[in-house]
């Protein structure tokens, strides 16, 4: 350590990432002294985020010659490496034996925990808790430091409406208000306010931008959108990670305007350092560089001279920066102030992170050993998970199961560890996570009532199965065939009082390139309710899945449906609480679930259109075939017990200088303890530009006792009211609004308010 320090030759070597103009001129001075000493090829290296590939391949190429580019000053950052020891040994060699020694970063895909898992995040935006969500990230950045990594590919902010694209599992859903509080939890959860903390891990918003608008929900297709439409209903979420100080920022891998985001100079520069202020780095995803040959825009010394003069810093696996850059220069497609700009930007990010300082001060066996993995870690990921399961259905009180009645556990996923963790898990052991059998044994005891059979394969198709099984055996076939497993469910729901079906997907059926056209369970399962329906028993499903599914049948022919997303290591134990009234359900909807693919995208704040619905009237918006209405709404989710909301307002008119605030008394009228989640929804009846026919535009989650009532109010300000209008200023219209405050989006207004 004091060699290092002395070779770096500077004198003080306090770094801190909270930007006092101080320290920002130390930063500035140090880091300008550094470059000063770096080759050309020493800062292109910089540039160069690499992963070997022989931990956690995230994708189809990997890189080689590892140990070499680290010597010689060729990387920047890795990831894949998992663990202290792992970690130390490639730290070592890049501050040991590269002539500069330049620590490296070490990032990691850590989405949803690291070694404990907590629920996929778009179960956590189930929650609507940001406070829950804040934690898990400080949970998770405590253990990935403890690992040795100190930067998070994290938070994926993207919204989207079509749940056909797998990887609506990673994100918080459809809207951009709940999306950028979760956003903005995510990033001071991981970063906490001193970035330099060796329990605090550099954070990256991705996918910038607009990925989750793909055509078709199919993965890595086309993306073209207004610029209305991304500014008010796409953008906001990767703003409010800026805003909250995010140091890194990936880009996506599609296209905007026609120009691939990973090259894309309006985008990574003029709004992004130009609008926004953000003065982090700006990573590229998965070899995205090398993809822009594919996209058209050229070879790769033209793509990576192009994403370089775009804003970008620092190319992943492609390393068409650290082959191309230096030809580039020599020909004058780029200039040495365009790779300064990105080396320094790199080199500041480890100086925030505290790594000139000390190396090695994310690497900590001991607290590896004491960090990961901890009782408390767990507990917190089963009250995770409890809190983000949403109560779709539940015809005269179903659940809570009643411990004395004979339960028929059946389904695919009731006794499975392989798939409890859900996607990108890439840290968890998904041995070590609790399948629902053991979850009910442990809350209820061994002697509870509850037998298994598992009914049904996940799927019976042999080639979505090898599909879903590329990280691990998700979909196992069994010898039996399907005839004898569902015989077998049959027989034991006719020996018993209640059917618990637990359905849904394989862990790798959403996530990264997993899009389907057919989001309903697959046929296999569909088989085995449709037997036990009609043992006349009631069915409760208990549904696994990492987006929203079509479940028109199941909601007419289940009596109760637990939607429990993929929970994470502790997901038995949590949904045995939850079903036997342990805890009381309090998730909602962050996203819609349609009746079928054919209304998607489906969303609650969309546009009216000239002909609103009218059943009586043929022309208008509609379909032959089917509603217009969603199977459940955004915001929606059952209790156990029922709330009354009596609404008031402090005033009828807002101003430039008077806020109103809505208030709504909630009461606990039935049974239950339980949580409520108040939403406030305004509709701007005239606006500059047509307005959503609704709009989230406040939360607040509140625990009643029974027989309770609690008070929420929310103040909003002309502020509160600004959206980007066709000359992408961002103003109000005055005018009239309709408000109300409610348990779920589809409610009727209530109040009015008029703004001046
Ligand atoms: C590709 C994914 O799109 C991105 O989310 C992830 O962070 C990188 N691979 C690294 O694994």
């Amino acid at each position: 350590m004091k060699k290092y320090l002395l070779f770096i030759g500077i004198l003080t070597l306090v770094s801190c990432s909270k930007s006092t103009e101080k320290d920002l001129n130390k930063m500035d001075v140090f880091v300008s002294e550094l470059m000063q000493k770096m080759t050309l090829e020493e800062k292109i290296g910089q540039l160069n985020l690499i992963t070997p590939g022989s931990d956690i391949p995230t994708g189809s190429v990997v890189s080689t010659d590892v140990e070499s580019k680290i010597k010689n000053g060729q990387v920047g950052g890795m990831f894949g490496v998992i663990g202290p020891e792992k970690i130390r040994e490639a730290q070592a060699l890049a501050v040991n034996e590269s002539r500069l020694k330049i620590p490296l970063l070490f990032g990691s895909d850590v989405i949803h925990g690291h070694k404990t898992t907590f629920p996929i995040p778009l179960g956590l935006a189930s929650s609507w808790d940001t406070e829950l969500i804040k934690k898990s990230a400080q949970i998770a950045a405590d253990e990935a430091t403890s690992d040795g990594l100190n930067w998070v590919f994290s938070p994926m902010v993207d919204i989207s409406r079509d749940p056909r694209w797998g990887r609506v599992a990673e994100g918080s859903g459809e809207d951009a208000y709940l999306g950028s509080q979760i956003a903005k939890a995510m990033v001071t959860g991981y970063q906490g306010d001193d970035l330099s903390k060796n329990n605090t891990v550099m954070a990256s918003v991705k996918h910038f931008a607009l990925y989750g608008g793909s055509e078709a929900g199919r993965d890595y297709n086309t993306v073209d959108m207004s610029k209305l439409r991304m500014y008010n209903e796409y953008l906001p979420p990767y703003k409010a990670a800026v805003d909250a100080g995010v140091g890194s920022v990936m880009s996506s891998f599609n296209e905007i305007d026609g120009v691939p985001a990973t090259g894309n100079k309006w985008l990574l520069t003029d709004l992004l350092r130009g609008e926004w202020g953000f003065d982090g780095l700006v990573v590229s995803d998965y070899t995205s560089v090398n993809e822009m040959i594919a996209h058209g825009m050229g070879d790769l010394q033209t793509v990576s001279a192009l994403s370089l003069k775009a804003g970008l810093d620092m190319d992943m696996v492609g390393e068409g920066f650290l082959t191309t850059l230096k030809k580039s220069l020599d020909e004058g497609k780029i200039t040495e102030a365009d790779i300064n700009l990105a080396c320094r930007r790199i080199l500041e990010a480890k100086y925030k992170l505290g790594l000139f300082d000390d190396p090695f001060r994310y690497i900590d066996e001991k607290r590896a050993e004491q960090n990961i993995l901890t009782v408390e870690n767990r507990d917190f990921a089963r009250k995770a998970a409890t809190h983000s399961f949403v109560l779709l259905k539940n015809n005269k009180q179903t659940l809570p199961l009643i411990s004395s009645k004979k339960i028929a556990l059946v389904g695919p996923l009731a006794n499975n560890k392989n798939n409890m963790l859900g996607t990108w898990a890439v840290s968890g052991n998904p041995q070590l996570s609790i399948p629902v059998l053991e979850g009910i044994k442990n809350v209820m005891g061994a002697d509870v009532k509850v037998r298994y059979a598992k009914g049904a394969n996940i799927t019976d198709d042999a080639a979505l199965a090898k599909r879903a099984n590329v990280f691990g055996e998700r979909v196992d076939i069994d010898a039996r065939s399907p005839e004898v497993l569902i015989a077998e469910a049959v027989l034991l729901a006719k020996n018993s009082d209640v059917v618990v079906a637990v359905v849904g997907e394989a862990s790798e059926m959403s996530g990264e390139a997993a899009s389907r056209s057919d989001i309903g369970l697959p046929q296999s399962q569909k088989n085995l309710l449709a037997a036990l329906k009609k043992t006349g028993k009631p069915i409760v499903l208990v549904i696994m899945s990492g987006r929203p599914l079509t479940l028109e049948w199941e909601n007419e022919n289940a009596d109760a449906i637990l939607q429990v997303w993929f929970a994470g290591i502790e997901a038995g134990n949590a949904i045995a609480d939850v079903l036997y009234g342990k805890y009381n359900p309090s998730g909602k909807l962050p996203m819609t679930f349609p009746r079928n693919v054919g209304q998607i995208p489906i969303y609650y704040n969309h546009k009216n259109t000239g002909r609103p619905f009218d059943a009586n009237n043929k022309f208008t918006t509609k379909y032959l075939d089917v509603s217009n209405e969603p199977l459940y709404p955004f915001g929606y989710g059952l209790s156990y017990t029922t709330f009354d909301y009596k609404i008031s307002q402090s005033a009828e008119v807002m101003d430039a200088k008077n806020s109103i605030t809505f208030t709504a008394e909630i009461s606990n009228t039935g049974n239950f303890d339980g949580e409520e989640v108040a939403q406030l929804y305004i509709h701007q009846k005239v606006g500059a530009i047509t307005r959503p026919v609704k709009e989230l535009k406040g939360f607040k989650k509140v625990l009643m006792k029974k027989g309770k009532t609690a008070t929420v109010d929310f103040t909003l300000t002309v502020d509160d009211l600004k959206y980007y209008h066709p000359d992408l200023s961002f103003t109000y219209d005055p005018g009239e609004f309709e408000f109300f405050i409610g348990t779920s989006s589809n409610q009727d207004f209530t109040g009015r308010f008029i703004v001046k």
